[in-house]
This record gives C-alpha cells, sequence and structure tokens, in this order.
C-alpha cells in the first residue's frame, strides 16, 4: 500500500484545450500520466491529485475528464485548482455524494491514509493578479477552509497529518505564510502543493524541509507526469 501525489492533469477530452500548445515538456501528456499511473498505482494505493483536473467550464463539460481519472488504478483523492469551475467549494457534499465509490472530494473534510489524516484546501498565493485586498479576502477564506480540515481531523482522533495545497504554500520571496504557520501549528508531517508550471515557476516556493516540515511541489509537468510517492 501507498500514498502518491500529482497535480495539475489539466485534461481537455471535450474543450480541446490542450497543454501540448505551452512547450515541448507537455508533448503527449495525457498518454504520459495514464502510463505512469498505470506503471506505479495499485489498486491498494492512494493517489491524491492536488487541482485543475479539467479546463471544462461544468460538470457536463468536465465529465470525460473526470471519468479518466476515475479509470485510474487506486483510491483517488481530489483536491480544487484555481482552474475547476466544476467545482463549488460550498457544493463539496453533493459531489461526494454524486461519486460515491469512485472519486473523494477534499474541502472542509479531510481523508484518512493508515493513521494520518489528509486535510487540504485550494490555499492561495500572491501573483500580482489582484488586488491585496481581495488576496488578503481569498487567502483568509482558504486559511479558514484549512483549519476547519484540520480541526475535524483532530476531533476524529488524528495526530499525525499530511496537508494538500492547489496553489504554493507562500508567495515568491515569503520565508513564511499563514498557510506554513498553520502546518507548523499542527504538526503536518509534509505539504504538497502544485500550480506551478515551466521551469521559471518550479522555484517559487518550499521544496524539501523547513522549520521540521517537509514540502513537495507535484505539479504533473515538474514532475515529468510521473506521480510523487509520499509513503
Ligand atoms: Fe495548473
Ligand atoms: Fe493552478
Amino acid at each position: 500500500m501507498a500514498l502518491y501525489a500529482m497535480g495539475d492533469f489539466h485534461l481537455a477530452f471535450s474543450t480541446g484545450k490542450t497543454m501540448e500548445v505551452f512547450g515541448r515538456e507537455w508533448k503527449d501528456y495525457v498518454n504520459r500520466i495514464e502510463k505512469n499511473c498505470r506503471k506505479c498505482l495499485r489498486p491498494e494505493d492512494t493517489i491524491v491529485i492536488t487541482g485543475d483536473h479539467s479546463w471544462g467550464k461544468n460538470l457536463q463539460e468536465c465529465e470525460p475528464d473526470l471519468k479518466f481519472i476515475e479509470d485510474l488504478p487506486g483510491r483517488k483523492i481530489l483536491l480544487r485548482g484555481n482552474h475547476d469551475m466544476f467545482w463549488d467549494a460550498k457544493k463539496t457534499e453533493k459531489l461526494n455524494q454524486m461519486f460515491e465509490g469512485r472519486l473523494r472530494f477534499l474541502q472542509n473534510n479531510f481523508e484518512v491514509y493508515e493513521d494520518y489524516a489528509l486535510v487540504g484546501t485550494k490555499g492561495y498565493c500572491y501573483e500580482g493578479k489582484d488586488s491585496i485586498e481581495h488576496f488578503y479576502k481569498i487567502r483568509d477564506r482558504e486559511i479558514e477552509r484549512l483549519r476547519n480540515s484540520f480541526e475535524l481531523a483532530r476531533a476524529a482522533g488524528y495526530r499525525k497529518f499530511l496537508m494538500f495545497l492547489h496553489y504554493p504554500p507562500t508567495s515568491i520571496g515569503e520565508q513564511e505564510s499563514p498557510f506554513t504557520q498553520m502546518a507548523e501549528e499542527y504538526g503536518a508531517e509534509k505539504v504538497i502543493y502544485s500550480h506551478c508550471h515551466g521551469q521559471e515557476r518550479y522555484d517559487d516556493s518550499f521544496k524539501g524541509v523547513v522549520n521540521g516540515v517537509e514540502y513537495f511541489l507535484v505539479s504533473s509537468d515538474y514532475l515529468k507526469f510521473r506521480p510523487q510517492k509520499l509513503m
């Protein structure tokens, strides 16, 4: 039994918005994701897919993309990315009911892997695209959702945590953030995030051990479309 993570599949079975236009490193990415997932994932394994699943704007457009994920081996836990328009955060429970036994959606809840609680939310970092007021508003909301996930797990008796985000845990240049502080506060062993694409973005945030927490970037292109084994 093993736990893996990878994010940013950016599937486009119905929209045709292929990532291949973004450069050589994305060539044939969908087949490579499928081939590599089938090579390493066994039915008893778990993979957390850290957001940006599909370019579809609603569930109907995302249907073939979610079916692709569903058909991969093992248990699949999905996190919300900034492009996941099909996923209204307030309706996560509805998605979990709709996809029961097929996919799990991680938001304002938690999942379990052995004696670890898997907690997470989309997160947020500053990318110079919005006003600082808007940035704080979104970040505060995400921090609240993350705390909710931690608290639910703690109330259920869990003391070991792995924390998943879509966005990097810090904005460029930051040495800490409310997300890294929360990871330290609850004693999360690992923080796993994606969202960063292309060589120039791979060093946007932490990788390796910082203040006792191990950080992993798991964007699909960074991983060359091979799932990252976490444990
Ligand atoms: Fe992405
Ligand atoms: Fe993203």
